[in-house]
């Protein structure tokens, strides 16, 4: 049994959830849910970032104090993992008296271990990015990532000696798969390489945030205390158990690239810094662009993922996040492929392979599934490698190949019905034999897609199971050919997906 503690990204509270953000939460689901299935002691962890100068601003416009206005958005950030379905066992709030409490104790940790000082940090800050600016950072004068110039300030700030963890990072990415994929690690390095500057882990003249504990007059840098999210939750998330001793460092964090100086080259320092292990594991996924279009509220494209599930579900948008766009690149999805998805691959592939298994079972053979497994068939051949084949690419974080692995099977099932024509067999009493066997592998080899499908599309699994009178149990030794025991009872089973007329919210 391994322990595999995942995260997401806290997000900002300063507007509503969008499909962007439901991409990571949805990935980081899946791999929680198939390491349940594998036995292993897992931890999954998602949340909410409060303590940001965008947020304050918002609040601001509105007229609410910020704590106010972050207590009125975090209901729609906390309805994002329950409508995705997402099996989190722990949702953080950065306002957490309990993660205020951490942050300052690991504060002082930085501070009394001699990686802190004081200094003037006289540059430029992007409000929209949360982050210190040089000019090499920007395009035309601008922030590349949000088209605006940023903001110059001038304040006296505590300093993390960033600039004193170069090799002890570079000795970090020796490690093959510290970063992942290859390509960000090389990013990440190379910035190490090209020198590290020490940053400002506090601002001045700001009340909203956590107060420093040396200086209450500041407040910390809104990265200081929200990386420590990650080390935070853990202490509190069940009450009475302190969760560090189990999960720590058998972290994955999932990320957008956007973010990756701070999770891969700051936060390892940080926690070096303060005396803990650096994360097992950094996975840096793309962008889910719609249309070709960075998905944001300015463009006018900042699909409410809630929206898509009101019209198709959460499993549909869970397999359409994860199929569009093969995750760790970047690609561009578009509403149209979710409808296009949902008819041909999950209605077509998966939904009429299941009414027409159930509805031959019940046809031919008044729901009785007699036990004829054929070991040397096509769907055993298919079936047999499936476990070990989508667990080594979900131990890789490749949630899209290992989707595809799963789908093939799906593929091999159809041509099964096509290529044995159980219509033909029926009609033929001497093939009596061969029909059952061929009902049996059908029924089986969706049972077992089932069961291998159930981290990405949980509620349809179970419908598959529940049709074909298999038991709910989903764990992992079952994903394997010929488990199917003599059945009864098996009913055509209605469409798993039903038409959608309206295709886009
Ligand atoms: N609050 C910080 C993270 C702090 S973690 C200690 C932040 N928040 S955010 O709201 O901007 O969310 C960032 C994350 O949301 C990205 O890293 C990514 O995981 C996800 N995404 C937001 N838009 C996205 C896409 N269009 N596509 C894919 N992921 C996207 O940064």
């Amino acid at each position: 049994m391994e322990r595999f503690y995942i995260t997401t990204p806290i997000y900002y509270v300063n507007s509503t959830p969008h499909i962007g953000h439901a991409y990571t939460t949805i990935a980081a689901d899946i791999l929680a849910r198939h390491r349940r299935q594998r036995g292993d002691d897992t931890f999954f962890l998602t949340g909410v970032d409060e303590h940001a100068a965008k947020v304050a601003r918002v609040a601001a416009e509105q007229g609410l104090t910020p704590q106010a206005y972050a207590d009125g958005i975090v209901v729609a950030w906390r309805e994002l993992p329950e409508r995705l379905n997402a099996s989190n066992d722990f949702f953080i709030r950065t306002s957490d008296a309990e993660h205020k409490r951490f942050v300052q104790g690991f504060l002082q940790r930085l501070y009394d271990n001699g990686h802190v000082y004081q200094d003037v940090y006289a540059g430029l800050y992007c409000v929209g990015c949360e982050a210190f600016k040089t000019e090499a950072d920007l395009v035309d004068g601008k922030c590349p990532e949000h088209d605006r110039e940023p903001e110059w300030i001038e304040e006296r700030n505590w300093f993390f000696r960033l600039s004193s963890f170069g090799p002890q990072l570079l000795e970090l990415f020796e490690r093959a798969d510290f970063v992942q994929p290859g390509f960000r690690a090389n990013e990440a390095r190379s910035f190490v390489e090209g020198g590290l500057q020490d940053f400002s882990i506090s601002r001045a003249g700001q009340t909203w945030g956590i107060p420093i504990p040396w200086d209450p007059e500041s407040v910390a840098y809104v990265w200081a205390d929200a990386l420590v999210n990650y080390l935070s939750a853990l202490t509190y998330a069940r009450p009475g158990e302190d969760l560090l001793e189990t999960f720590w460092p058998s972290v994955r964090h999932l990320l957008g690239k956007d973010i990756l100086r701070f999770h891969c080259v700051y936060w390892p320092a940080m926690l070096l810094a303060a005396g803990y292990d650096p994360p097992r594991q950094l996975f840096v996924h793309g962008w889910l662009l719609l249309d070709d279009r960075k998905i944001s509220k300015s463009l006018g494209n900042a699909v409410d993922p809630l929206d898509l599930i009101d019209v198709y579900g959460a499993d549909p948008v869970r397999f359409w996040c994860v199929r569009a766009v093969s995750f760790g690149q970047d690609g561009a999805a578009s509403l149209a492929g979710i409808h296009e998805r949902y008819e041909r691959e999950l209605g077509n592939d998966l939904g009429n392979l299941l009414s027409r298994t159930t509805a031959m079972v019940a046809r031919y053979r008044e729901g009785h599934l007699r036990a004829a497994p054929s070991p040397a068939g096509s769907v055993a051949a298919a079936v047999a490698p499936l476990a070990l084949d989508v667990g080594e690419r979900l131990d890789r974080f490749d949630v899209t190949g290992a989707l595809e692995r799963i789908w093939e099977v799906v593929r091999v099932l159809n041509r099964e019905v096509e290529a044995t024509a159980p219509w033909q067999l029926a009609k033929d009493e001497a093939r009596a034999g061969e029909l059952d066997r061929v009902l049996y592998d059908l029924v089986d080899g969706l049972r077992a897609v089932a069961i291998a499908l159930s981290a990405y599309v949980p509620k349809t699994a179970a419908a598959i199971l529940a049709a074909l009178r298999q038991p709910a149990a989903v764990d992992w030794s079952l994903v394997a050919y010929g488990l199917t025991e003599e059945t009864e009872a098996i009913a055509a089973a209605p469409p798993l997906f039903p038409r959608i007329e309206a295709p886009v919210p």
